[in-house]
């Protein structure tokens, strides 16, 4: 990769942190290949796999929006107007949205817990990656990411389930102070 800002790999894992104002442009090209290179790197138990992702940007922002609304209408259908709008912009907060799906693989010693593991290693090695470059991003679920008529709509099999939405952009605003943290609070011998 050249032309771009770039981090180091330590650097990048200790100051990693969410973006949740981000807008134009979305990452280039080189910056979301290696964004896309960094998922299929994650931990993933007998090389199974198990998982896809959908890109979603520009006018598929709407329709997934629309998607949204549709299937909160289903649940609640005297949502009001209001509710209806804000539901839609939800999904042009950012230039682009991966949608990062487990697909389970049946196997005798890899059970699905594990393969939606591996995809949520996926999705964390994407926001890594995002991060180490100066794109901006933040991974959301809320209720639209377990919603049947989401699920459906966005062409999702039996076997699979939505992981996470991850909002990629430009970083706007400030970046937040990050909390200090001490392993010696989470880690003891044993
Ligand atoms: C599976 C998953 C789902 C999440 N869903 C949301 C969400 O819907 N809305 C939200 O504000 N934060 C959500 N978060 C949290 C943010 O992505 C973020 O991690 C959190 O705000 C902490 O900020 P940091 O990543 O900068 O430490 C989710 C995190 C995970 C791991």
């Amino acid at each position: 990769m050249r032309g771009f800002f770039e981090m180091n790999a330590l650097e990048a894992l200790f100051t990693r942190n969410s973006v949740p104002r981000l807008g134009e442009p979305e990452p280039a090209p080189e910056q979301l290949e290696n964004i896309c290179r960094a998922a299929l790197r994650a931990a993933d138990h007998a090389m199974l796999r198990p998982w896809r992702f959908l890109v979603v940007r520009g006018e598929s922002r709407g329709r997934l929006g629309g998607l949204f609304v549709e299937a909160a209408l289903a649940s609640t259908p005297d949502m009001d107007q209001q509710q209806q709008d804000r539901l839609q912009a939800k999904t042009s907060r950012a230039p682009m949205i991966i949608i990062v799906i487990a697909s389970h693989v049946e196997h005798p010693k890899v059970p699905a817990i594990e393969q939606d593991l591996s995809a949520g290693a996926a999705a964390q090695n994407m926001l890594n990656a995002a991060h180490a470059q100066g794109v901006g991003a933040m991974w959301r679920t809320g209720s639209m990411a377990y919603h049947p008529r989401v699920m459906k709509g966005l062409g999702l099999a039996a076997n699979e389930k939505i992981i996470g939405f991850l909002y990629l952009g430009a970083i706007v605003g400030k970046r937040k102070n990050l909390r200090p943290e001490d392993p010696a609070e989470y880690f003891r011998e044993w």
